[in-house]
C-alpha cells in the first residue's frame, strides 16, 4: 500500500502544485520512491507543468484524476507506487461552500483517501485566515479517516528579516489547532525564490532546474523533515496501540 500525501488548501496559489511537484520530485530523484502524482485539480496545473518537460524529465508518473470518487479509487490508481501525491484544487474548502460543489468534493474525497494533508500555506494575514477555513474540513474527515496526519508548511517566505516571516512557525502553530486531530507545523521552510516559479516554464523540478540553489536545498530539507515526521508519527501511534 502506497502512503497518500494530499496537498490542500482551498486557498489558490499557496503553492499547493509548486509543493507537490517539487516533493514528489524529491522523493522520486534522491529517495528512489517509485512516485505518483495525481492531478485531482479541474484547471490540470501539474499536467501543464508535465506537457512543458521534455520526455521523461521528471523523475515520477502523473495521472489527472479531478474526480470526487478518488478515496474509492485510490488502491488501484496506487497499486505500482509506494507514494502517492494529490495536487487538490482550490476553492472547495470553506465552510460558506455548498455541498456539491466539484472542488468541495474533489478535496473532502482526497483527504479521505490520504495518510497525510499537507497544507502550503503563505505568511499573510490574509492567507492564514483563508487558510483556517480548511480547518472544518479536516476535522469532518478526521472522523472518517483516523489516520489522517495533517502537517503545515510555510510557504513563500520573504528572504529578507521580517515579521511575519520570523513568527510564521508560532503563529500557524497556535492557529491550526483541532482538538484530538494530529497537526504539526514543519520547522523548516520554503522562502519565495525564481527557480520556483521559472523551473515549470522548463517543465522541472527544482532539484533538477538548479540542484546547488536555495530552493533545491529547501525542498531537500522538507522533503527530509516530512519523512522523519512520517516515520516519528507511526512510531507513536504503534507505541500507543500496544
Ligand atoms: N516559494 C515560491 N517562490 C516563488 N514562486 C512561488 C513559490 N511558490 C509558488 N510560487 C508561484 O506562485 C504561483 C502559484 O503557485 P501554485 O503552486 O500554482 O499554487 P496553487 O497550486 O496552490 O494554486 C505559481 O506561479 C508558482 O510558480
Ligand atoms: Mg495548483
Amino acid at each position: 500500500m502506497a502512503i497518500v500525501i494530499a496537498v490542500a488548501n482551498q486557498k489558490g496559489g499557496c503553492g499547493k502544485t509548486t509543493i507537490s511537484m517539487n516533493i514528489a520530485g524529491a522523493l522520486a530523484r534522491e529517495g528512489n520512491y517509485k512516485v505518483l502524482l495525481i492531478d485531482a485539480d479541474p484547471q490540470a496545473s501539474a499536467m501543464q507543468w508535465r506537457r512543458n518537460s521534455e520526455e521523461s524529465a521528471l523523475p515520477f508518473d502523473i495521472q489527472p484524476f479531478p474526480h470526487p470518487l478518488l478515496h474509492k479509487e485510490i488502491n488501484k490508481l496506487g497499486a505500482n507506487y509506494e507514494i502517492v501525491f494529490i495536487d487538490c484544487p482550490p476553492g472547495g474548502g470553506g465552510s460558506s461552500a455548498p455541498s456539491g460543489d466539484v472542488s468541495r468534493e474533489i478535496c473532502l474525497s482526497a483527504l479521505r483517501a490520504a495518510d497525510v494533508v499537507l497544507v502550503p500555506i503563505r505568511p499573510t494575514p490574509v492567507d492564514y485566515h483563508a487558510s483556517h477555513t480548511l480547518l472544518p474540513m479536516i476535522r469532518d474527515v478526521a472522523f472518517l479517516n483516523e489516520k489522517l496526519k495533517v502537517f503545515i508548511v510555510i510557504n513563500g517566505k520573504a528572504t529578507g528579516r521580517t515579521k511575519l516571516g520570523e513568527q510564521a512557525i508560532s503563529f500557524a502553530s497556535d492557529l491550526f489547532q483541532i482538538e484530538g486531530a494530529y497537526i504539526r507545523v514543519l520547522q523548516n521552510e520554503i522562502c519565495t525564490r525564481q527557480s520556483f516559479a521559472q523551473s515549470p516554464l522548463e517543465g522541472k523540478i527544482v532539484v533538477d532546474f538548479d540542484g546547488t540553489s536555495k530552493a533545491a536545498d529547501e525542498i531537500r530539507n522538507v522533503t527530509e523533515e516530512l519523512v522523519q515526521c512520517l516515520v516519528n508519527a507511526n512510531e507513536a501511534q504503534l507505541t500507543s496501540a500496544v
